[in-house]
């Protein structure tokens, strides 16, 4: 099938690499010509594992090219959305300019009979709302919604093999914008992926759901790590226990310093923001405690740091700090918790040396004064405390003796839970953890 991809960023240009690779003749459109030109040469404008293969395989087969100009997109039968919808800079709703914007030049261009395939997070009732106008600037061009569930740093994977599709489509015509979408994941269908068809606003709740779901779980567990601190329990071995129950699962439930990155956060918060909308702000009133107890796990962090310091004031010490990344297998920073605690650290005077496998010229770019540098070795030469805050495998193989003869003084705080205490405590190390003693 011809398909056009609008918004090339993590989810954009994956999708339309991944399209290609399946055997769709595929443009991505993008306003950035840095993005699209780094894109045409085969590179990738971030991290992503995978990736660079992916669009290599795909742009090699012919299918796949990139572009700045609008215009390509009118060839095309299917039209994917895939831009961001960040938090407002003034409020916790959704910026949705993008998609409006999208939906507005895609629009003019679509052929009579193609199908516009949102798959940006939105607040609920957006759909419904493009449609009207989609109906009345663009008769003949239907709509789907067609939520994304990938995670940064599995992206290829979990859109080459999702573990369900969702399609939202109107009653009317629906079968339509069904039939092409099962035509362009014929390849999926095929392996058996569950497919569930659905109302508009059902599929946009489904993807808000799901995420606030997953934040829940993680500051439940990180609820009962602060539990777990004032008690003498450890909440890594809570975890594995209520884990072996099939109706919880262990899975997202790693205690630390809880979740960041460029979906989670802002979309719960986007969610509560739209029920205060819907006058249904109670049914998600829960979702403030997750944000809370979410970030409550960073200022722990922070008193933890100043406690393992034995005395010794927290401005002027030395503090390697292991990640940036908002987790491991990503170049992104976007709330990242790691180099939220690396900030507070400095703002209270701390000297804080950040490494991180990936993401140190986004950290950079976002804290321009902070310190970096390119290996844990560096990071931890001098310190009078080693952070982990971004579980890279990397820094979870660090050696205890070797690392030893580098510091100023042996004091660990993992921020993880994904050191051996009892390795690192023989070694000579003063080890602290989040949520356990
Ligand atoms: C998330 C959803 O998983 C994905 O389905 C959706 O499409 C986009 O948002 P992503 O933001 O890429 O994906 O990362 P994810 O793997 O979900 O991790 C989110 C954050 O939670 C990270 O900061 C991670 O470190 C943290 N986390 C995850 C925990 O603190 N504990 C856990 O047990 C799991």
């Amino acid at each position: 099938m011809r398909i056009s991809v609008i918004g090339c960023g993590y989810l954009g240009a994956v999708h339309a690499s991944a399209m290609a690779a399946l055997g769709h003749d595929v443009v991505g459109v993008d306003v950035d010509p840095v993005k699209v030109a780094a894109l045409q040469r085969g590179d990738t404008p971030f991290f992503e594992p995978g990736l660079p293969e992916l669009l290599t395989e795909a742009g090699a087969t012919g299918r796949l090219r990139f572009t700045t100009d609008m215009d390509a997109v009118a060839e095309a039968q299917v039209h994917f959305v895939c831009v961001g919808t960040p938090q407002q800079a003034d409020s916790y709703a959704a910026d949705v300019t993008y998609v409006d914007e999208a939906f507005r030049a895609v629009g003019r261009r679509a052929a009579v009979g193609s199908v516009v395939v949102g798959k940006s997070t939105v607040p609920v009732g957006t759909a419904a709302r493009l449609a009207e106008t989609l109906a009345r600037e663009a008769p003949g061009v239907h709509l789907a919604w067609n939520p994304e569930f990938l995670r940064e740093g599995h992206a290829v994977d979990d859109t080459l093999h999702p573990d369900r599709l969702v399609y939202g489509v109107d009653g009317s015509e629906g079968d339509i914008a069904t039939a092409v979408l099962d035509e362009v994941y014929a390849g999926q269908l095929a392996d058996d992926v569950p497919r569930i068809v659905m109302d508009y606003a059902t599929a946009e709740l489904v993807k808000v759901a799901a995420n606030s779901f997953l934040a829940t779980k993680i500051s439940f567990i990180n609820a009962m790590a602060e539990l777990c601190e004032v008690a003498g329990g450890d909440v890594t071995l809570l975890a594995d226990a209520i884990g072996r129950d099939p109706r919880i699962g262990r899975r997202f439930l790693d205690a630390g310093l809880g979740f960041g990155g460029g979906c989670l956060p802002k979309d719960i918060r986007a969610f509560m923001a739209r029920a205060a909308e819907l006058h249904a702000e109670p049914a998600v009133s829960f979702l403030r405690e997750v944000d809370s107890i979410n970030l409550r796990r960073r200022e722990r962090m922070v008193d933890l740091t100043a406690g393992v310091l034995d005395g010794r004031p927290l401005a002027g010490a030395r503090i390697a700090v292991l990640g940036a990344a908002f987790k491991p297998n990503s170049d992104d920073v976007r709330d990242s918790p790691a180099l939220d605690v690396a900030r507070k650290l400095a703002d209270r005077s701390a000297h804080v040396v950040i490494t991180d496998p990936q993401a140190v010229p986004n950290a950079r770019r976002r804290f321009p004064d902070l310190r970096y540098v390119q290996t844990a070795e560096e990071a931890v030469q001098g310190a009078d405390a080693v952070l982990l805050l971004t579980e890279w495998a990397e820094y979870r193989a660090l050696d205890p003796d070797k690392t030893a003869l580098l510091v100023a003084s042996p004091r660990i705080v993992d921020g993880r839970n994904v050191l051996d205490p009892q390795v690192w405590r023989a070694a000579g190390w003063v080890y602290r953890a989040l949520g356990r003693r």
